[in-house]
């Protein structure tokens, strides 16, 4: 791996978890009068990149929002193609993964994949289990709220067989009913292409997630966007709702 260039960035600061919101496949297509699709065959080439420098930095956690609950309703057309790209991902990543020290896991409604797209991406994470030096979540048929509903469900029945007490749910219990069970809360928020929403991502687990808004459309985002991202992130002074005096480590939680 060719080495990054962290001269500007403070590596015992890094954020330990970052989360990426890719927009702007379409348009980065639609601007060169390529169909959409082509925009997301680019915006898989970024995936590539970011996975490899978040690998580089010795970042351990990467949640990317691949496709939303939202995302079914696109055209079908589109859908199918967004498929097979994570098939060929997958496929094609698994050995630079394995090589990597790089973990997949999925996390979203994996069973409403193609059975195709799910039987690639459940290879993947059966053989990377193991790694350990970064955990890439692919966030798959992901929906924030879902994800709550879910956590809500899980957490019902557990109360309703009589394992456990109402009194019991509290912020760590539903922390580990999402599908980010196990994986602290992001540090940084990176979202591409200029908007300014949060798009039904991770609801909870961004309550102090600092928030990276860049208008680079995600085709466009390569390493010198991540460090630009990764150096704003160390400018900002994280307060956790408290006052300065009372400081906290910037990877606390
Ligand atoms: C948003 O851009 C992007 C998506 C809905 C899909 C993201 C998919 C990829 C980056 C490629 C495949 C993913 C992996 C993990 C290999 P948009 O289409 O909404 O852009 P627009 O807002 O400009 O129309």
């Amino acid at each position: 791996m060719a080495e990054i260039d962290t001269s500007s960035l403070d590596m015992s600061r890094l954020p330990q978890h970052v989360a990426v919101i890719m927009d702007g496949n379409g348009r980065w297509a639609q601007q060169r009068g390529m169909s959409r699709v082509e925009g997301h065959k680019r915006g898989k080439d970024s995936v590539r990149a970011i996975v490899e420098a978040t690998r580089k930095l010795g970042i351990p956690y990467l949640s990317l929002f691949a496709f939303s609950t939202e995302n079914w309703a696109r055209p079908r057309r589109e859908v199918n193609a967004l498929m097979s790209l994570l098939r060929r991902y997958l496929r094609t990543e698994i050995e630079r993964m394995m090589n990597n020290e790089v973990r997949v896991v999925a996390i979203g409604d994996t069973a409403r994949l193609p059975d195709s797209v799910r039987e690639e991406l459940e290879a993947a994470i059966e053989r990377t289990r193991d790694n350990r030096r970064l955990t890439v979540g692919l966030c798959v048929s992901y929906g924030g709220r879902e994800d709550l509903v879910n956590a809500a469900r899980m957490l019902g029945r557990e109360v309703a067989a009589g394992r456990l007490a109402v009194e019991d749910i509290d912020e760590a219990a539903i922390s580990d009913s999402l599908g980010t069970a196990g994986i602290p809360d992001p540090d940084l928020l990176i979202r591409t292409s200029g908007e300014m929403r949060i798009s039904n991502f991770f609801l909870w687990q961004l309550a102090y997630t600092e928030i990276f808004v860049t208008d680079a459309l995600w085709p466009d985002f390569r390493e010198p966007e991540y460090v630009a991202a990764l150096e704003e992130f160390q400018r900002r002074v994280r307060r956790f709702g408290r006052v300065l005096d009372e400081p906290r480590r910037q990877a606390a939680h």
